[in-house]
């Protein structure tokens, strides 16, 4: 069995688990307050989820999801999470949260701040560019009309290929844009954030993506 530690226990962080427990993962899920404010969560899940710390959500995964804002990225734990696939779903609001002058200016993106922080991780952008509930209920198998495309980056081509089998397990079409670097291209603002788009539809909006001025 394959256990997928999740770190963050709110919109997202529930909506993949609902996904993973559905094809067959365990699933360890953390916030930032402690198991014992997660139990009805925990049954709601059933007996292939569990709570923990942060820690431990970290170090029980073979590999994780860190579905946090990105203002808590530095909160993340790093020698848990080291050598393994770290999948950010975290997305880059600078008119709610404040601007970032490095993520503005180009120098890096929201999962490249991650990837910094665990430098010895592989992580990948997955799951940015969908709304929460639509990742635990609109997936479809392949050649069903209604499939979706759903992109991922990451620097890492294991890490990447893992990724895209989650994608296909959850009933999405993967679509690989690159390095980190270019995940920019799957921002809130841009073509292809949370557009319904076939994977024709997403090569096409990934490539339209255009630098926003800050
Ligand atoms: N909502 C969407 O439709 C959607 C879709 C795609 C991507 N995203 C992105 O995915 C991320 C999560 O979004 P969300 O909507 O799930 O947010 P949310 O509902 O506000 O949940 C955030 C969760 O992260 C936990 N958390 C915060 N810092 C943490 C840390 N350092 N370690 C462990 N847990 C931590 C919070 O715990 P507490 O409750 O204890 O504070 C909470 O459980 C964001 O970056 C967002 O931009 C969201």
């Amino acid at each position: 069995m394959t256990t997928i530690g999740i770190l963050g226990s709110g919109h997202v962080g529930t909506n993949i688990a609902l996904a993973a427990i559905a094809n067959g993962y365990d699933v360890v899920l953390s916030n930032t307050r402690g198991p014992e404010t997660m139990a009805s969560l925990i049954d709601e899940l059933g007996a292939h989820a569990k709570a923990a710390t942060s820690e431990d959500a970290a170090a029980e995964g073979d590999f994780a999801v860190v579905a946090i804002p990105l203002s808590t990225v530095d909160q993340v734990p790093v020698g848990p999470l080291a050598g393994k696939v770290v999948i950010a779903t975290i997305n880059y609001f600078p008119e709610r949260r404040g601007h970032i002058a490095e993520i503005d200016n180009g120098t890096t993106t929201a999962p490249g701040l991650l990837q910094r922080h665990l430098p010895q991780s592989k992580v990948v952008r997955a799951f940015n560019m969908i709304n929460a509930e639509e990742m635990s209920h609109d997936g479809h198998p392949a050649g069903d009309p209604r499939r979706r495309a759903l992109a991922l980056a990451g620097d890492d081509v294991e890490a990447k290929q893992l990724v895209a089998e989650l994608y296909d397990q959850f009933g999405f079409d993967a679509l690989d844009i690159g390095p980190l670097s270019e995940s920019w291209r799957l921002d809130a603002g841009q073509p292809a954030f949370v557009a319904h788009q076939d994977l024709d539809q997403l090569k096409r909006n990934v490539a339209n993506a255009k630098r926003l001025p800050a």
